[in-house]
């Protein structure tokens, strides 16, 4: 194996945040994630799942501590890619962009300026609308869309960046059972096929409990990280998370 996989993919180590002006979001939150892992995410709603991302994608910085990506700090020249699908991207807008368009802006963070698209840019493209199953409705507006295919045309996006890591927020808001376990399946295929780490952040836990290997709960710090299988019986209770 190369040596880079011994790198861990995200390294979080004794984070605090607090959003300016406002209280603790995240305290002492140390979290390692090796590469190709699917981890999944979960927590009650204002618990810092998203912030926990924003600031493993480099979005936010640590009041204090320090995070890591594939061993250099978020952003830096060098860092591997990283696609990210954030909380509610499915709903589109009322521009009418086409699901091509939205997956080709998948290659800007690469390219720079989106200029006339390259060989490489449109083969990417075109594996991406592939793996999600979109090829066929690349013309369609991406608002004609149900709002599962719309998620998949927004992971499309992602994916066209051909990223190491896949960060998804709440990917499955508003969408029904079926689109939710086809989401489940097309995640683990991409892990198994193209060795990507997935952070899968939800704030239930039956939508992501069968499908990770891990489960991170949040909520203020880490009250839990390990096999979903050993989450105390009490956490399963809704009523107790919420
Ligand atoms: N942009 C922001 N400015 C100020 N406070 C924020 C901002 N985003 C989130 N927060 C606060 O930070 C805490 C964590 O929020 P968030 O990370 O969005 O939680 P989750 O994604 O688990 O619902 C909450 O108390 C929320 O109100
Ligand atoms: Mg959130």
């Amino acid at each position: 194996m190369h040596v880079a996989a011994t790198v861990p993919a995200v390294e979080v180590d004794d984070v605090s945040f607090a959003y300016r002006g406002g209280p603790s979001a995240l305290e002492g939150v140390t979290l390692g994630v090796e590469q190709g892992a699917f981890v999944g995410i979960a927590g009650p709603n204002g618990g810092g799942k998203t912030t926990l991302l924003r600031l493993v994608l480099g979005l936010e910085r640590p009041t204090s501590g320090r995070v890591r990506l594939f061993g250099a700090a978020p952003g830096t020249r060098g860092v591997r890619r990283v696609g990210y699908v954030p909380q509610r991207a499915q709903l589109a807008s009322a521009t009418p962009v086409t699901v091509r368009e939205v997956v080709e802006a998948g290659r800007l963070g690469i390219r720079g300026v989106l200029g006339p698209l390259r060989a490489a840019d449109r083969v990417a493209v075109g594996l991406a609308l592939e793996r999600v199953g979109l090829r066929d409705r690349e013309a369609a507006l991406l608002r004609t869309l149900s709002g599962g295919m719309q998620q998949r045309a927004f992971i499309a996006r992602a994916l066209a960046a051909e990223p190491a890591l896949l960060a998804l927020d709440e990917p499955t808001t508003g969408v029904d059972a079926a689109s939710q376990e086809s989401l489940a399946a097309l995640l683990a295929e991409l892990r198994a096929e193209l060795g990507v780490t997935i952070l899968y952040v939800s704030h239930e836990f039956g939508a992501v409990e069968h499908v990770v290997s891990r489960l991170v709960l949040v909520r203020g710090r880490i009250v839990f990280d390990g096999d979903p299988a050993d989450l105390p019986a009490l956490w399963h209770d809704p009523s107790h998370v919420h």
